[in-house]
């Protein structure tokens, strides 16, 4: 390289420079709010187009000055870890389901856990789109938590090796479950032996035999491929599976009150598309896993269901110290639901 050469690259570095240092502090100015939105299922689940949505609507409504990354199937962090990620600061945004707030210290989430407590979406809305729903969002607060919406996505089924027909059936077999300590009572009420495990380690589980099945909805299910290594699947409905759309408090209270707004109103069409896609795709990717052939697809009769309710109600009551009488009652209230007496 020539000297004049040499000078004439370092007189531009030196121009480019200038050029920065005046340019900075409008580039500075100008960068995006970075909302990392984490979750644990696949792209094509209710939840992860519901949180894709999210991030259309947010970024294009706030003209650019919010991005909002998504990162699914466990990417960044698990279950467990992502409550705490939420908690630190290191993402924003989470969509946990209601049976993974146990660790965080609010117990009263597993009143959702109850087995066959709504007898519709129509009971579960009730309780989440009223009063229960904002006093539950409460308690999330003093974790540093804020809870913003809550997302439906159906009913738990069961998969298992064998038939799972008759309450008898469950006897021995290690199920996997969320963490929630109402899910665990429910499977040693059927006399299984509850496992807490990740969502992102179940299909490796249910493959290499550490659990013999577990319960879960059709889009995970499908997604997941648990059901090419689970033989046979019974449409139970005992549960139910949905999610609290969560922020970082301190985040979100430090945000221009404009952008607020703009992302809540993208949150509340997101929350409409995310209910909508639940119901679609839990109904096509139970027919999809009945095409393959994979896993036999069971309805229990009415004799065998009830039956599953006489050894499941109890739970109910044996949970009550747990999860609070008072949130339980406020919840049957909502969602229409008697206890027998
Ligand atoms: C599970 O762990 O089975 C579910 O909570 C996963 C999910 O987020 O749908």
């Amino acid at each position: 390289m020539t000297h004049s050469t040499t000078r004439s690259i370092t007189r531009r570095s030196a121009l480019a420079a200038a050029a920065l240092a005046v340019a900075a502090p409008t580039t500075f100015a100008q960068a995006p709010i970075v909302i990392k939105f984490s979750h644990v299922v696949a792209p094509d689940t209710p939840k992860g187009n519901g949180a894709q949505r999210f991030k259309e609507l947010a970024e294009q409504r706030s003209g650019g000055r919010v991005k909002v990354d998504v990162y699914p199937n466990s990417q960044l962090y698990k279950d467990k870890e992502e409550m705490e990620a939420l908690q630190l600061g290191s993402v924003q945004m989470l969509a946990p389901s209601l049976a993974k707030f146990g660790p965080l210290g609010v117990k009263e989430f597993e009143v959702f856990d109850l087995p066959f407590i709504f007898k519709d979406q129509a009971a579960f809305r009730a309780v989440t789109e009223g009063q229960v729903g904002a006093d539950l969002f409460r308690k999330l607060e003093p974790k540093g938590v804020k809870g913003l919406a809550y997302w439906d996505n159906g009913f738990h089924i069961m998969s298992a090796n064998k038939p799972l027909h008759k309450v008898a059936d469950f006897r021995g077999l290690k199920m996997r479950i969320q963490s929630s300590k109402v899910l665990d009572a429910e499977m040693r009420a059927l006399g299984a032996v509850p496992q807490v495990m990740a969502f992102s380690e179940l299909y490796q589980a249910l493959q290499s035999g550490v659990v013999d099945g577990c319960e879960g909805v059709p889009s995970n299910f499908y997604t997941q491929k648990t059901y090419e290594v689970q033989k046979h699947t019974t449409i139970s409905n005992h549960g139910h599976l949905a999610y609290a759309v969560i922020v970082n408090k301190k985040f979100w209270d430090g945000l221009p009150a404009d952008i607020r707004t703009i992302l809540e109103g993208a949150l509340k069409e997101a929350t409409a598309f995310a209910n909508d896609m639940a119901t679609k795709e839990n109904i096509d990717d139970l027919e999809k896993m009945r095409a393959s052939g994979k896993t036999t697809i069971y309805t229990p009769t009415a004799a065998e269901l009830d039956e599953w309710k006489k050894a499941l109600m109890p739970v109910h009551k044996e949970m009550a110290s747990r999860v609070g009488q008072s949130t339980i009652d406020a919840v049957y209230k909502a969602a229409g639901f008697v206890p027998a007496k």
